[in-house]
């Protein structure tokens, strides 16, 4: 019997159509081979959606990927269309109600240097050449969802205020998966906090310590926030796992993607306990935005969102094997000269230049995965 998998996609904005359809061709071309199939489910999110209805996501919407998908694949949401201060409604609103809603309390963000592009890092060669870590980020908690005020009238002119909140189980959760995710790594474990002046973080950092002596052949090591962020430049190849608050997990991945080469390149798993007939139920996304500047024109880069595909094999389909081959083929693409615009520099010769569906093209003619037995 073939398997079939159920994914609700979100194109949403900007290049997020682009780039969903050029990874959802790929995995189409990918089961086909290896003996599996997608029931691709769109809806509406984001900006898209509040111009159709009104809201950025419906609850309807929000109970499919909820109830009748095994995983969620995102293209991107926002836009200066809808970045208008003081607007009732916004984009980002629904990336944050889908990731509360579906209690996807942990995002993997792994950043890695490709040797193809390490010479289009803005950073030295031998710093950024070896490059391997992940970032896990904690997705529900924190900044994100604390208590706030928007702007009001206080006795010192207008105020306003974000609630930097945690409970122990959710920091217990997010440090225990960085540490089970270490051991198929390097065994090493960087949590990085404000110790030294916020009490969330002390909270934090004593709760993590106690999930360390669960884990007693996982180096463990806490770093501040502000000092990670330097060592993330200046020494990138210290890092193994990283696990951190949701904000400062949000500022040190777009930092770290400086490492890659691109934002373009970038990947991401967001997961929580929830478990379907295949594996986890994720979602998987890019980590760039909807890059408003270049929507439509055909030239974005999918990589990332089908490198979060492959995520997505892994993760909520434990197809292994196939995540590898695609991982590959996008590697072997790179290796083979084609080109993104958003990977060339002013000067780049012997590169081929190509949109979306040409790195598609590349991408799918290099995989190497053979027909089901
Ligand atoms: C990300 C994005 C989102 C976030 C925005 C769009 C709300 O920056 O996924 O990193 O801050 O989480
Ligand atoms: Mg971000």
């Amino acid at each position: 019997m073939t398997d079939t998998y159920r994914v609700v996609t979100i194109p949403g904005d900007g290049i997020g159509p682009e780039v969903v359809a050029a990874t959802c061709t790929v995995l189409d071309a990918l089961g086909a081979r290896a003996g599996f199939a997608f029931e691709w489910s769109p809806i509406v999110m984001g900006g898209a959606a509040i111009d159709t209805y009104g809201i950025p996501l419906r609850d309807e919407d929000l109970a499919l990927a909820a109830a009748a998908a095994d995983a969620v694949l995102l293209g991107a949401v926002g836009g200066p269309k809808w970045d208008v201060p003081g607007a009732p409604v916004r984009p980002e609103q629904a990336l944050l109600a889908l990731r509360k809603g579906l209690g996807l309390f942990a995002n993997l963000r792994p950043v890695a240097a490709e040797p193809a592009l390490i010479a289009a890092s803005p950073l030295r060669q031998d710093l950024v050449a070896g490059v391997d870590l992940l970032i896990v980020r904690e997705l529900t908690g924190g900044l994100y969802f604390g208590e706030r005020q928007e702007p009001t009238d206080g006795p010192n002119g207008r105020q306003a205020y974000d609630t930097l909140l945690y409970t122990e189980p959710e920091v217990a959760r997010v440090a225990r998966l960085a540490f089970q995710l270490a051991r198929g790594r390097r065994n090493r474990v960087t949590s990085v906090d404000k110790a030294n002046v916020l009490a969330s973080s002390r909270l934090w950092r004593t709760v993590v310590n106690e999930i360390a002596a669960e884990f007693p052949d996982v180096e463990l090591e806490h770093r501040l926030v502000d000092s990670c962020a330097m060592q993330l430049i200046t020494s990138p190849g210290i890092f193994d796992v990283v696990v951190t608050e949701n904000m400062f997990g949000d500022i040190l991945s777009d930092e770290a993607s400086v490492l890659a080469g691109s934002l373009g390149m970038l990947p991401s798993a967001s997961l929580g306990e929830t478990r379907t007939a295949h594996g986890l139920l994720g979602v998987y996304e890019p980590i760039h935005g909807s890059a408003p500047d270049i929507a439509g024109q055909g030239v974005a880069n999918p990589a990332a969102t089908i490198l979060s595909g492959a995520m997505m094999l892994r993760w909520s389909f434990g197809r292994h094997a196939e995540a590898d081959a695609l991982e590959a083929a996008v590697r072997q693409a790179l290796a083979d000269g084609f080109r993104t615009g958003d990977l060339l520099g002013a000067g780049d010769e012997g590169f081929v230049r190509v949109g979306t569906d040409g790195f598609r093209d590349a991408v799918l003619e290099r995989l190497t995965v053979g027909p089901a037995a």
